[in-house]
């Protein structure tokens, strides 16, 4: 006899879904997505999004730098069937004119706020950016992070790859294009996080600090290199890239003297940036 649970796309009070993606007593991994509006927004979902679909006891915490929600983005987590939050979290006012902003500073506070108020179940959070590429058996490999996990990430700075270096499974430096002071030279995309770890250290947070953003978090949950835990076959396996997809102009109207009105046109085009 097999009772049915029904499928929930949002999250219960305790901050987890139910159906059958959620098999019992499993970690639930928390995902914040930065995203914005532009060409490439829902491409960039999509991809992210059905990569995810392969992970069970997943919650997709995406945040949207908009003042309000955006219809199309709220539509299309719908239609992925994937147990979602939505939230809009806008970039300060101060950086929005800026050359090099701290870009999904914003979002992940507005997420980790989320998780400050809802996860209750334990598990772990990622920083995953819109754009990037992920295997996703990496998420299965993070879910087990007993305080904060690093891997390498792929396709970062003139080197190629951004990693732990790792002798005799320690970390004994790390190997990055841009070390720069940093006392964790790493990648938003290279490490993940214990959520019971992280509601030991309420102080902790992300500052607006174009490129510094990584260390400064790191640093604020007070680790060490000790603390790490090594994934991704003991950091020696790239699961995540760090993936730039080609800018694209806002879509335009084409001919404007034809007619496109009840024709399949108007519906394709109300799914563009415009
Ligand atoms: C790199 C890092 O990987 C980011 O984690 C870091 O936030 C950023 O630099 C920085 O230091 O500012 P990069 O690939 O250069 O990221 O930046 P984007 O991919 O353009 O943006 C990072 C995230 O923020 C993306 O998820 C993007 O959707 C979001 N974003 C970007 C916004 O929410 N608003 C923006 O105006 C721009
Ligand atoms: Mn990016």
């Amino acid at each position: 006899f097999v009772t049915v649970v029904e499928d929930s796309f949002e999250p219960n009070q305790d901050g987890v879904c139910s159906g059958r993606h959620w098999p019992k007593g499993r970690p639930p991994i928390y995902v914040i997505t930065p995203t914005y509006r532009r060409a490439e927004q829902i491409p960039e979902l999509t991809r992210l999004g059905q990569t995810l679909m392969l992970v069970d006891s997943l919650v997709w915490i995406v945040v949207d730098d908009a003042e309000s929600p955006t219809q199309i983005v709220v539509d299309h987590l719908k239609e992925r069937g994937l147990c979602h939050v939505y939230l809009t979290s806008r970039m300060p006012v101060k950086f929005q004119r800026a050359k090099n902003p701290p870009r999904g500073v914003a979002n992940r506070l507005k997420g980790l706020e989320w998780i400050r108020q809802h996860a209750k179940q334990g598990g772990v959070f990622y920083f995953a950016d819109d754009d990037n590429s992920y295997d996703s058996r990496l998420f299965e490999e993070m879910r087990g992070t007993r305080k904060v996990s690093m891997f390498p990430v792929g396709l970062v700075t003139k080197l190629g790859v951004s990693s732990p270096i790792v002798r005799d499974g320690k970390i004994t430096g790390f190997y990055d294009g841009w070390i720069a002071n940093r006392k964790f030279p790493v990648d938003m995309a290279g490490f993940a996080v214990n959520i019971d770890f992280w509601l030991t250290k309420p102080n902790a947070t992300m500052p607006f600090a174009v490129g510094h953003e990584e260390t400064k978090f790191l640093e604020s949950l007070g680790i060490t290199n000790d603390d790490i835990e090594l994934i991704a076959n003991n950091a020696t396996k790239i699961m995540v890239w760090h993936t730039k997809t080609k800018k694209n102009n806002k879509a335009v109207l084409g001919d404007k003297k034809l007619n496109y009105d009840n024709s399949n046109i108007m519906v394709l085009l109300k799914q563009l940036w415009r």
